[in-house]
């Protein structure tokens, strides 16, 4: 799948989960920011957290980096009187995408497959695409998510990253469940030696990363690598 016309986009995606000030959070930008390629179908992101989104926002603008923002979560209600939540009309100012359905939420903040679809439901409406996390074929797939990370909870945060073919089949099955226009990323352990064996699977478009986005640079180490499939 690496030839001319039938390139597919790939999705570099960092989750920095509850990493990064404010401070630590610009000076990555600084590092990557200069260096990721100019590709129509290259579509790299970083999902800081709540407070670093509007000053990670302005500093992508004024240097015009080819980056998407994403936020990690958002409220379940609109505005309101909902104490200490972040609804989906504000995220829309600053953030193109969302990630949902993330399995330390799901575990840590008890978020149900129901809750999740009502999240989603809100980022749609707001115009910031969701990206879904599944933790296997069976996760259910809300109508409206197009773009899924299938993230095998033995590997997240472990080391351990999944067999490329075992992901690659996952992403099969869940294209045929639902058929359509998925786009299916990859996450748990990724790094830039294990990324290439993912990007050359057929059903594999990109990657939600974690620890492995903390460092600038071995998160440009696996875009670099990327940039050739895209
Ligand atoms: P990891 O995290 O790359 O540190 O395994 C991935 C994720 O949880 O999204």
């Amino acid at each position: 799948m690496v030839g001319g016309e039938n390139k597919k986009n790939i999705w570099i995606i960092a989750n920095w989960k509850s990493n990064k000030t404010i401070t630590e959070a610009l000076q990555w930008l600084e590092i990557v920011g200069p260096y990721i390629p100019q590709k129509p179908k290259l579509k790299v992101g970083v999902c800081p957290s709540f407070l670093a989104l509007a000053e990670v926002k302005k500093k992508i603008l004024v240097n015009n980096y080819p980056l998407l923002l994403g936020a990690q979560d958002l409220s379940r209600f609109g505005s309101g009187p909902y104490t200490g939540e972040v609804a989906a009309e504000f995220l829309q100012e600053v953030a193109d995408l969302v990630i949902l359905g993330h399995f330390e939420r799901r575990k840590n903040f008890a978020e149900t497959d129901q809750i999740i679809a009502q999240k989603l439901e809100f980022a749609l409406a707001n115009k910031i695409k969701p990206l879904l996390c599944v933790q296997n074929e069976n996760t259910p797939i809300p109508n409206g998510a197009s773009l899924i990370a299938y993230e095998p909870i033995f590997a997240i945060g472990s080391s351990m990253a999944d067999d490329p073919r075992k992901a690659d089949l996952v992403a099969s099955l869940l294209k045929k469940k639902y058929p359509g226009s998925l786009e299916v990323l990859y996450g748990g352990s990724v790094n830039r030696q294990n990324a290439k064996d993912f990007l050359e699977q057929e059903n594999i478009s990109g990657f939600l990363v974690g620890a492995n986005s903390l460092n600038p640079q071995a998160f440009l180490e696996i875009i670099k690598g990327a940039e050739f499939f895209s």
